[in-house]
């Protein structure tokens, strides 16, 4: 929010942007007009290390790419951990990762590239976006999803920019330790969810209680997940009620809360429209859609 708050007050393009794609995003809802396959998403990790143990094995970049697969295709194992009640919202998002293989001047490449830097660690002013201070450039991001590997400062495990900002700077940041399941993450953030929850921003999904801190006002513009006071973190304990929102309570198992990696497990079938909607429209040109399924 941070990020976002920053380029609303510095880029009156991103405001309109924000605005055109905010309207577009409810009429594509209300029409359900979105792409109706699967879209395979094409994605380019960015490892920018300044001690070797920052420098994450490719083992670990997979582990992360397969639980993106798995949670944004609901075929993660833990999904049944939801309760009865939020169960049936549960929903497969359509979108699939892999890593890029060919570069953006056309070479074959493994999708994940590598530098050292001097930078003992970053925040979310993007230094970590550009080669200039101590980063790696983004690829083109009406094709490729960026993902920036790196230590971070201050307790931030990692962060997006929503669609609509500046191409040189769209993608999500990941701190080493909470990027995948091997490696260097360490619990309770080693599930690989971190990046679930900000690719999950960078499809245009906002935090599930609407970003009013803790008040009943705000809203994420989806209508299937239950208005909630503010963010939930740890493992919380069904049901959490909050804004008069018994007696389920909160849906502090969406991948938008703040609980531990442990404890979220789904995307709610508004929140895939939303993800759907932001695929037909700001990110039209990303991914190749897969035909339906027949049968
Ligand atoms: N941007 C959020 C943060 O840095 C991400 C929280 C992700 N939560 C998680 N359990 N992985 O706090
Ligand atoms: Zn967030
Ligand atoms: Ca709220």
């Amino acid at each position: 929010m941070d990020v976002h708050r920053r380029l609303l007050s510095t880029s009156a393009d991103y405001v309109r942007a924000r605005d055109l794609i905010e309207n577009e995003t409810m009429r594509l809802v209300r029409g359900a007009t979105g792409r109706d396959g699967v879209t395979r998403i094409p994605v380019v990790v960015h490892v920018v290390w300044n001690t070797a143990d920052q420098n994450v094995p490719d083992a670990q970049v997979a582990s992360q790419i397969e639980v993106l697969n798995q949670d944004f295709r609901r075929t993660n194992v833990d999904v049944d951990s939801a309760p009865p009640a939020f169960l049936p919202l549960a929903s497969d998002g359509r979108v699939e990762f892999f890593l890029a293989e060919t570069a953006p001047d056309g070479a074959p490449t493994t999708g994940i590239e590598r530098r050292q830097t001097t930078e003992s660690s970053f925040g979310d002013d993007d230094a970590v976006k550009s080669y200039d201070s101590g980063g790696l450039d983004a690829w083109p991001a009406d094709t490729y999803l960026n993902l920036w590997v790196c230590p971070l400062g201050g307790g931030l495990l990692g962060y997006a920019q929503f669609p609509g900002g500046p191409p040189e700077t769209d993608g999500v940041v990941i701190l080493h330790s909470g990027f995948g399941t091997s490696g260097t993450a360490a619990a309770p953030f080693d599930l690989g969810r971190t990046t679930t929850h900000e690719v999950g921003h960078w499809l245009n999904l906002n935090h599930i209680w609407g970003d009013d801190g803790t008040g009943c006002f705000g809203t994420d513009n989806v209508s299937d997940t239950p208005n909630q006071g503010g963010p939930n973190y740890g493992k919380p304990t069904f049901p959490h009620v909050s804004c008069s929102n018994g007696p389920n309570g909160d849906m502090f198992m969406n991948y938008m809360d703040y609980v531990d990696d442990a404890a979220m497990v789904m995307f709610t079938a508004g929140q895939v429209a939303r993800m759907q909607a932001c695929l037909a429209g700001p990110r039209s040109s990303i991914g190749a859609e897969e035909p339906v399924p027949s049968g």
